[in-house]
């Protein structure tokens, strides 16, 4: 008899589309990965560190050379300095990170406030540590907080705030207002914001990412999530770090030492060495927002209706002009009947809401995405 601890959790959709597009052999703008390679240099710097022999454990936080090029770059970037002995810490990517943060911090009983639509990550990691999620729902175009929302749920049992901003799936991002709010809500209570950013150098239309790492009171209680996956192109490498006041990160990593204890060396060392050029992230906004215009102009006279993506390199779109039917059953049917596969944004919400809303990613090459819009374009 088995007593599962997720009883009612089954495969992930990302899971499930991705295996029905290759069935299909469809276009598969489903699943959260850019389909383009990574930088050469990049791949020759880890061939470097493994040639010389850097191919043993790392340390637990991370090598040194990571930990202060991170550090470097929090710093001219937003402005804080952490430190990289005690406040950074290297992980197998951000989802590891999500989670050792939340079991370390995360007691029986615990709330969680969550907003929904959420990555799917957070939710089972807050169940399986005993806690309790506390969802808010946000709605399509904006997905946009409303702080009084929170200012309602949060009490003495809230342990943690969950806040994901450029947001996926949503697309949008977390203005200076917004985190002013924030900051003053969590302001003399000990509840820890987990600040996911993985998407922290897509924002587009000349927007600027406002991490935590900026607004000095609401720093000193948040942990802070990246992934060098989303970064650098390379998510199959899971490759990430968490940022935090030190008393935080000491107890991360009492968990980390004994879930995964280190990461992968040589490329720790390749990354560090490769972070000594900004411009090698400091292009992103750039490349993505080209690629979202051309995605876009590519559906002009398609009967979908959209708000252009904020931040990260997700596009939604709305059907309800072409079908009623079920955000689920339409992704299905399209990606057997049309060849074009998606994410149905109910997946993200922990009761479906229906908005008729479809979540593509854009991280691909020009000619996927010219491929993808002519189909989209044929639906009527
Ligand atoms: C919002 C968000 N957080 C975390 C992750 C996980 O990042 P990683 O691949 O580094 O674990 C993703 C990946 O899609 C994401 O979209």
């Amino acid at each position: 008899m088995i007593h599962s601890k997720l009883p009612n959790q089954g495969i992930t959709i990302f899971t499930t589309m991705s295996k029905l597009a290759a069935e299909a052999d469809a276009v598969n703008m489903g699943q959260g990965f850019p389909g383009f390679p990574i930088d050469t240099k990049l791949i020759g710097l880890v061939e470097k560190y493994m040639e010389k022999g850097w191919n043993q454990y790392a340390p637990m936080s991370g090598v040194i050379p990571l930990r202060r090029a991170i550090s470097q770059k929090l710093l001219s970037t937003y402005g804080r300095n952490y430190d990289p002995e005690t406040e950074i810490n290297v992980t197998a990517g951000a989802t590891q990170a999500i989670f050792t943060a939340i079991t370390a911090l995360v007691n029986e009983g615990d709330e969680v406030v969550l907003f929904a639509p959420a990555y799917d990550c957070y939710a089972p990691a807050i169940q399986v540590n005993g806690g309790k999620p506390v969802w808010i729902q946000l709605h399509y175009p904006d997905y946009s907080i409303q702080w009084n929302e929170l200012k309602k749920v949060i009490n003495h049992r809230t342990r943690m705030i969950i806040i994901n901003s450029p947001l996926n799936p949503g697309a949008s991002v977390l203005s200076t207002d917004d985190m002013e709010e924030l900051q003053k809500i969590v302001a003399e209570t000990d509840i820890i914001v987990l600040s996911d950013e993985v998407y922290e150098h897509i924002v587009f239309d000349g927007r600027q990412h406002q991490s935590a790492a900026r607004f000095s009171k609401l720093a000193e209680q948040s942990l802070l999530v990246f992934s060098f996956g989303k970064t650098f192109h390379a998510t199959g490498w899971k490759m990430g770090y968490i940022a935090g006041p030190a008393p935080l990160i000491a107890e991360f990593r009492k968990i980390h030492q004994y879930n995964v204890f280190s990461c992968n060396s040589p490329i720790q060392y390749a990354i560090a060495e490769y972070m000594e050029e900004p411009e090698h992230y400091k292009y992103l906004p750039d490349f993505y927002q080209r690629k979202r215009d051309y995605f876009l102009h590519l559906l002009e006279g398609s009967r979908f209706r959209w708000k252009p993506a904020a931040g990260s390199y997700f596009q939604l779109l709305n059907y309800s002009e072409i079908s009623r039917e079920k955000d689920t059953d339409i992704a299905i049917k399209w990606t057997k009947e049309h060849r074009i596969s998606s994410i149905p944004l109910s997946v993200f919400y922990p009761d479906p809401v229906q908005e008729s809303v479809l979540r593509f990613c854009f991280a691909k090459e020009d000619a996927e995405l010219e491929m993808a819009a002519e189909i989209l374009r044929e639906i009527k």
